[in-house]
Parts: C-alpha cells; sequence; structure tokens
C-alpha cells in the first residue's frame, strides 16, 4: 500500500501546518495519480493563517491551490492524460469553461479550500481538474501557474500590440501580468514601492516604471506617458485603496481589470466610471479553458515564470513564513 507525505492545516495558524503519513486511495476509472513535484504560494494562504479573522476551513485541509507534478498511474477511462505526462491542478476542479459558475464561486471545489490541495506528495485527482503544463517549464516553474498566472491572463488575454497596460506593483499576478503583456506586443507601466523592484521588473521587460511612494499621483504619471489619453487596460491588483486612480488614468472605453483584494474595504465614486466612460470588470483566477490557453501563449512565446524563494518539502513552514513577511519578487515556491 503506498503512503504520502501530507501537510494539513488542523486550525488557521502557522503552527497548525503538520506533516502526516497517509495512504495513498486506490485511484478511480476516470482518476489520475500524481507525484506531486512542487507547490506553490500566493497572498490569499495568508488568510489560511490568519486565526478568527481569516478563512476557516470547516476541516483539517491539505493547503494550497497551486501544484504541478508527474502522472504516475491511471484509471482505465482516462484519455486525457498518461504516465509521465507533467500536470498541474486547476484552481477550481470543475470550472471548465465559460463564466464563473456558482459552485466555483462558493469555491467548494477549490485546491486547497474546499477540497484538499497540493501539499501533498501523492494526490489524485479527476483528469478534468489537471491541465498539461507548458512544454518549456519545469515542475517548480509550472506550480506558480494554477492562481497567479491565470488571474494574470485572464485581465490581459485581450490585450491588443500597441496597446498601453498599467499594471499595479510587483507581486505575482502583476509578474505574469506584465510577461503577458509584454509577449502580446503592448507598452508596459509597472508601479512599486520599491526603486528596487521597478530595476528588477525593467529587467523582466517593462517599459516604464512608477515609484508610487515617492510619486503618489502615479495616474497623472501614467496618463502623460500616453500623451494625456490615458491607459487602454489597468491590472489593478490591489483594489478600493486605488481603484478611483487607477480610473483616472484609463482613456475613454479602456478598461479597468480588477483583480485584487488587498484591504478590500472603501468606497469608490461611481461618477468616475461614468464620466470616463471606463469599464470596470471583476476578474477572478479563470477556467480551465483560460489555462489551457495560458499555457499554449507560454510555450509558443517561452515565457518562464520568475521564482523568488524556494523551499524544500521538509520546511514547507518557512515558505509560509516567507510569505506571511510580506511580498518580496518573485514566486514563493514549494519543491518536493
Ligand atoms: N481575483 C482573483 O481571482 C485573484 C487571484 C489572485 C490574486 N488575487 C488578489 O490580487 C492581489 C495580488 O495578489 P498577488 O498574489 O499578486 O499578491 P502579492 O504577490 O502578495 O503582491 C502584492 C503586491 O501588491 C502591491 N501593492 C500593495 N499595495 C499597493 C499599492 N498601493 N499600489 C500598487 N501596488 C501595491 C505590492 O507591490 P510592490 O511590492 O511592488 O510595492 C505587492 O508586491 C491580492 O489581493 C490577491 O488576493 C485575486
Amino acid at each position: 500500500m503506498k503512503t504520502s507525505q501530507t501537510y494539513r492545516l488542523t486550525a488557521p495558524s502557522l503552527e497548525s501546518l503538520q506533516l502526516f503519513t497517509e495512504t495513498v486511495p486506490a485511484i478511480g476509472s476516470y482518476e489520475v495519480l500524481v507525484r506531486m513535484r512542487a507547490a506553490s504560494l500566493n497572498y490569499k494562504d495568508n488568510f489560511y493563517l490568519a486565526g478568527a479573522q481569516g478563512i476557516q476551513l470547516p476541516r483539517p485541509t491539505v493547503p494550497l491551490s497551486d501544484g504541478a507534478g508527474e502522472v504516475v498511474a491511471v484509471g482505465e477511462h482516462v484519455n486525457r492524460f498518461a504516465v509521465g505526462d507533467s500536470v498541474a491542478g486547476n484552481f477550481v476542479q470543475d470550472w471548465l469553461y465559460g463564466p464563473l459558475a456558482d459552485h466555483a464561486a462558493n469555491s467548494s471545489t477549490t485546491l486547497g479550500h474546499g477540497i484538499d490541495g497540493t501539499l501533498t506528495q501523492y494526490r489524485v485527482f479527476n483528469q478534468e481538474g489537471l491541465v498539461a503544463l507548458p512544454r518549456n517549464l519545469s515542475y517548480e516553474e509550472g506550480a506558480t501557474l494554477p492562481c497567479a498566472a491565470v488571474t494574470a491572463w485572464n485581465a490581459v488575454r485581450e490585450v491588443r500590440p500597441s496597446q498601453t497596460v498599467l499594471i499595479l506593483g510587483t507581486g505575482g499576478v502583476a509578474l505574469f501580468a506584465q510577461q503577458f503583456a509584454s509577449a502580446l506586443g503592448a507598452r508596459t507601466i509597472v508601479t512599486s514601492s520599491s526603486d528596487a523592484k521597478l530595476a528588477r521588473a525593467a529587467a523582466a521587460g517593462a517599459d516604464h516604471l512608477i515609484n508610487y511612494q515617492s510619486d503618489p499621483d502615479w495616474h497623472k504619471k501614467a496618463r502623460e506617458l500616453t500623451g494625456g489619453k490615458g491607459v487602454d487596460h489597468v491590472i489593478e491588483t490591489v483594489g478600493p485603496d486605488t481603484l478611483e486612480r487607477s480610473i483616472l488614468a484609463t482613456r475613454r472605453d479602456g478598461t479597468v481589470h480588477l483583480v485584487g483584494l488587498i484591504n478590500p474595504v472603501g468606497k469608490i465614486d461611481p461618477m468616475l466610471i461614468l464620466g470616463g466612460t471606463v469599464t470596470v470588470r471583476g476578474v477572478r483566477v479563470g477556467s480551465r479553458q483560460l489555462f489551457e490557453e495560458m499555457n499554449t501563449f507560454i510555450e509558443r512565446k517561452g515565457i518562464h515564470p520568475i521564482i523568488g524563494h524556494r523551499f524544500d518539502f521538509s520546511d514547507a513552514r518557512d515558505a509560509f513564513a516567507q510569505q506571511l513577511k510580506g511580498p518580496e519578487f518573485g514566486k514563493i515556491v514549494i519543491t518536493f
């Protein structure tokens, strides 16, 4: 009988992340057994450690939505994958295509939330809940894709060459948005609190850089960079604190893609949307179809996710502690 080293969050605190030895269940006809090789953290994972203020999970749950690994066994009716394939789990396991469904909205089938996640050596997936990794990516790189990259792709996929995209910050979603927008042929403006991070964003292809701390009127600067017209798209990774300025930076009939919920409390003046004839569009990760579309794009353009920190499986708690400290530059990855 095969066993798996598996982390579970037994309560919403870092100390409650505990390692167990569990029996790997037998696979059903349409299921796939994956030897997980890497997992990755996101901003949202802080909420699962935040005690009474955070997200309460109903039972000890395997954390993390993001992970990649190798197919080691397939059920008799599996036709999407074969042993040896490199795969990643889809964030909402059964959101395959189309708009966000009710079950996707309530997270009941989201990895690491309603169902067990990826911080385990072996995991059984229904074949529909997996995507093939882009062939140019390692397991570590592939593990960064399910949440931040799919969200960024959902936000930027309609961007056209010669358009200008304003991207707030240099977090996980923002860096993917910058890489995708540049690869789509757009001009990018990246903001950050740190000149050092801006220099790294420039090295990753950002065209214009604004320090939002030394220049709190960054929306005016962004407008100036477009000759006063305004940017075509904003990747709004922050939320109410910055939304008004994001709208003010946007051209008539441009789009603010609202992704962020850092401090999700606040009011904005809706007349700015009307006056600027701006569309504010809510973005929530994405379907399997978007994930697969993005992977084709990543492979075709030779894009590689930016990784900031690597931790061994045995040091998973240190990876969560690093995430809790706040963002540096690049994704935090755990390798198995
Ligand atoms: N809607 C969805 O489906 C979805 C999916 C993924 C993430 N999210 C949300 O999107 C947000 C970002 O996620 P993430 O994973 O990219 O987080 P992250 O890696 O922790 O990055 C957060 C970044 O936000 C930037 N930031 C903070 N305050 C800012 C401000 N006032 N102006 C501009 N930038 C600011 C910082 O950039 P600097 O360090 O450069 O200053 C920081 O790096 C979070 O709220 C997360 O929950 C939503």
